[in-house]
């Protein structure tokens, strides 16, 4: 704990892990042969989402033919450095396939909900939160939704969307992701109002995303935005910060990162983008690494506002803390690798230690923040507002009988 604890001042993972958060980049797989960005995502980020790999057109690029080459990439480069994953997106008006352009009504619908069973249940159980929908409300100033081919097929279709999601992969957490929703306006209020109804009505929705593309201002409630959100019972993440650059670029982040850490149920933060060579608003260099990989000095003030920052999430990871009681429920078992969930009682927020067998290495994890001791056996997994029970997948390596032991747990 001690090493957590020193490295927590150093990286934008290990701060964020030590509020009981993730600190996530969007990545390319297309980069992933560059070592400078490779370097930089390896030791600064807890998560990854991929920029473009998972979306519609990348996915099933004919219908009925799925390609999940670069999507894999992405998930399996994840893996091998210990990152979650942010699925993203399942069901977005833009970046659809030629094919699904040309369809309407029922048609439509059935492709879409087909192409949402297939590709969860592809990335089943190795995909933290899954952006289900994205992008669906208008910029009216009405709060209407917008009008796409998707919305034309009937208002129910992003609760479709999101039933789809759940069946095809209970574990992921299910989000609604959206732009212009980062401080209460009238496209803010339309999705709560969505929220809000989903879980009256027990549509599966655990999570919204606050997109958070910022030009040179914040706005000024946008903590009390997410706290509002968070209030309905569900996550909230912020999921692909970049912020213009110019005078306050690096007090917006700031701003953005104690505005998550002050809300309890804000599980993570995710730039959009390593460098600034590698941001999509090409010219405005709105990221944390500067093009040729050097840290700005927005770096440098969310790494502050991590290292400030403590409750939340998972907690502040203090001493002293109570007993609890964790429980092992074995879960499915492959050829290759099984899945293991673990209840928590005794305490709502809580540190279970789990002890693995070599050649054994849990490949994901879900419901909880997980950091490693420098063995890769040791797991240190953290609540992180997500409730009683975390789960994870194993790969066995050939050892198929060991499985994870319970070295302790401790409530706070
Ligand atoms: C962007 C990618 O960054 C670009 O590479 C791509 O050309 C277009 O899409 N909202 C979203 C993201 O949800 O998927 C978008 O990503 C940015 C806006």
């Amino acid at each position: 704990m001690a090493a957590n604890r020193a490295e927590a001042a150093t990286t934008l993972g290990a701060s964020a892990t030590a509020t009981g958060r993730y600190f996530g980049a969007a990545i390319a797989a297309s980069k992933l042969s560059d070592t400078t960005y490779t370097r930089i995502l390896s030791t600064e980020f807890t998560s990854v989402t991929p920029e473009n790999e998972m979306k519609w057109d990348a996915t099933e690029p004919s219908r009925g033919t799925f390609n999940y080459t670069s999507g894999d990439r992405i998930v399996s480069q994840a893996q091998s450095n210990g990152q979650q994953v942010r699925g993203h997106a399942l069901a977005w008006h833009s970046q659809m396939p030629g094919w699904a352009q040309s369809l309407s009504g029922s048609t439509l619908r059935s492709a879409m909900l087909n192409h949402i069973t297939n590709v969860a249940t592809h990335y089943k159980g190795k995909i933290y939160a899954w952006d289900v929908v994205n992008e669906a409300f208008a910029d009216d100033g009405q709060g209407s939704r917008r009008n796409s081919s998707l919305q034309q097929t009937g208002n129910d279709w992003i609760e479709a969307a999101f039933r789809a999601a759940r069946a095809a992969d209970p574990g992921a957490k299910l989000c609604y992701n959206d732009y212009n929703t980062d401080g209460v306006n009238a496209k803010s209020t339309a999705v709560y109002t969505m929220v809000k109804d989903f879980k009256a009505r027990g549509v599966p929705i655990d999570c919204v995303g606050f997109q958070s593309h910022l030009g040179t201002g914040v706005p000024g409630d946008y903590q009390s935005n997410l706290q509002r959100f968070a209030d309905l019972g569900v996550d909230v993440q912020i999921t692909e910060l970049d912020v213009a650059q110019g005078g306050n670029q690096a007090s917006i982040y700031g701003t953005v990162t104690k505005a998550c850490l002050a809300v309890s149920r804000c599980t993570g933060i995710t730039v959009w983008g390593i460098r600034d060579s590698d941001s999509w608003r090409t010219g405005e260099n709105p990221l944390l690494f500067d093009s040729s990989g050097n840290k700005k000095a927005a770096y440098t003030s969310v790494l502050n506002a991590l290292n400030a920052g403590s409750g939340g999430g998972g907690g502040g990871g203090g001493n002293g803390g109570t007993g609890c009681t964790a429980t092992v429920t074995p879960g499915t078992v492959w050829g290759d690798r099984y899945n293991t969930s673990v209840t928590v009682s005794g305490a709502s927020t809580w540190t279970v230690v789990v002890t693995m067998t070599a050649p054994q290495k849990i490949t994901s994890t879900w419901n909880g923040t997980a950091t490693w001791d420098a063995s890769g056996n040791v797991m240190t997994m953290k609540s992180n507002g997500s409730g009683a029970a975390f789960g994870f997948t194993t790969s066995f390596n050939g050892n198929t009988t060991a499985r994870p032991q319970i070295s302790s747990c401790t409530g706070s």
